[in-house]
C-alpha cells in the first residue's frame, strides 16, 4: 500500500477539478490514478495532467493509499461492493465526495472497519474556489485527516464538521448555496430591467456587483453586517432597499430556505 498514491474512482467533473488542483500544487502526476469507464475522459485526463488511467477500478485501487470515490451517488453502492475485497486487504483512506451518502453506508458497502472521510464540495470547486465540509469517521487518524484536507484543499477552502448529522446543514449552506446566489442574480437582473436597464447592462452590473461584494467579504476581513452598514447612509437609496427587504422578512425567507434544504438532505440520506 503506497500512502502517497491516490486512486480516483470516477473521472468526471469533480475528479478532474481535484486532479487539476493537486497537479497545479506540485503533486506528482505519477502518484495519481483514475478509473473512468468513458474512454474520451480517460484520454483527456492522461493528456492534460499526465495521470495514469484505467477502465476498471481494481487495477487502479490496488496498492493506492487513498481512494477518492467520485462517482454519482446512484452507483456508489455497486462501486463500493466491487471494491470490498481490495478494501479488506489494503485498508486505504477512503474519501467520498458523493452527496447524501453517509460514511456509515460507505463503510458497510466496503465490508466494514474502513477509515472513511465524507466530504461535501460545491460547484465552485470546479474553478478551484470551492467550499468543502469534511467529516471523518472514528477510524481516520491524524495523518488521514491531513491527507483528506490536503486533497480537498486542491479545490478551495475546507472546514471539518465534528458531527455527521451537520453535513445536511453544510449541504444546505454551501452545497446548494451557489444556487441561492444565482437566484439573487436572476432577480436583481430582472428588477434592473424592470427599471429600464438594457438586459446586457443589467447582467454586467449585477455580475460585477456580486463579484465585487464577495471579494469585499473575503478580502477586507470585515463581517457582512459591518460592510452593509457602511454602504447604508441614513435616508439614502440603499436604506430604502434594505428597509424593503427587512419589511418583507428577507431573513426569515433565507432561514426557512436553508431549513428546507437541511430537511431534504436528511430525508435523502435516510433513503
Ligand atoms: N459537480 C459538483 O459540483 C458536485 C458538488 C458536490 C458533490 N458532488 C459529487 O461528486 C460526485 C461526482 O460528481 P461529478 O459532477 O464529478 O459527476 P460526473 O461528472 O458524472 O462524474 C462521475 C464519473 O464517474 C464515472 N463512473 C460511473 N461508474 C463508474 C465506475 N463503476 N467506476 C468508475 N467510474 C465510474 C462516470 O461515468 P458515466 O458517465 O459513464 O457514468 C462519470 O464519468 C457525485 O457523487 C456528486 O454527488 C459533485
Amino acid at each position: 500500500m503506497d500512502k502517497d498514491t491516490i486512486a480516483f474512482i470516477g473521472g468526471g467533473n469533480m475528479a478532474r477539478s481535484l486532479i487539476g488542483g493537486l497537479v497545479a500544487r506540485g503533486r506528482a502526476p505519477g502518484a495519481l490514478r483514475v478509473v473512468e469507464p468513458v474512454e474520451a475522459l480517460r484520454t483527456a485526463l492522461a493528456a492534460d495532467f499526465g495521470v495514469a488511467t484505467f477502465d476498471a477500478a481494481t487495477g487502479a485501487a490496488a496498492g493506492a493509499g487513498t481512494w477518492v470515490l467520485a462517482v454519482k451517488p446512484q452507483v456508489m453502492k455497486a462501486v463500493c461492493e466491487s471494491l470490498a475485497p481490495l478494501a479488506a486487504t489494503g485498508r486505504p483512506l477512503v474519501v467520498s465526495i458523493a452527496a447524501g451518502i453517509t460514511a456509515g453506508q460507505i463503510d458497510q458497502w466496503l465490508g466494514g472497519g474502513q477509515a472513511v472521510v465524507r466530504t461535501m464540495p460545491n460547484t465552485p470547486s470546479l474553478l478551484g474556489a470551492g467550499a468543502t465540509g469534511l467529516f471523518a469517521n472514528e477510524r481516520v487518524d491524524a495523518a488521514g485527516r491531513e491527507a483528506a484536507e490536503a486533497l480537498m484543499s486542491a479545490a478551495g477552502l475546507t472546514a471539518w464538521i465534528p458531527d455527521e448529522a451537520l453535513m445536511d446543514a453544510v449541504t444546505a449552506v454551501s452545497g446548494s448555496g451557489p444556487a441561492y446566489v444565482f437566484l439573487l442574480a436572476e432577480a436583481m437582473q430582472a428588477a434592473g430591467e424592470a427599471q429600464g436597464l438594457a438586459p446586457d447592462t443589467a447582467r454586467t452590473l449585477v455580475l460585477q456587483t456580486l463579484l465585487g461584494a464577495a471579494r469585499m467579504l473575503s478580502e477586507t476581513g470585515e463581517d457582512a453586517a459591518t460592510l452593509r452598514k457602511r454602504v447604508t447612509s441614513p435616508g439614502g437609496t440603499t436604506q430604502a432597499a434594505i428597509e424593503s427587504f427587512e419589511g418583507n422578512d428577507f431573513r426569515r425567507l433565507v432561514h426557512e430556505a436553508i431549513a428546507a434544504a437541511t430537511r431534504r438532505g436528511r430525508e435523502l440520506s435516510a433513503g
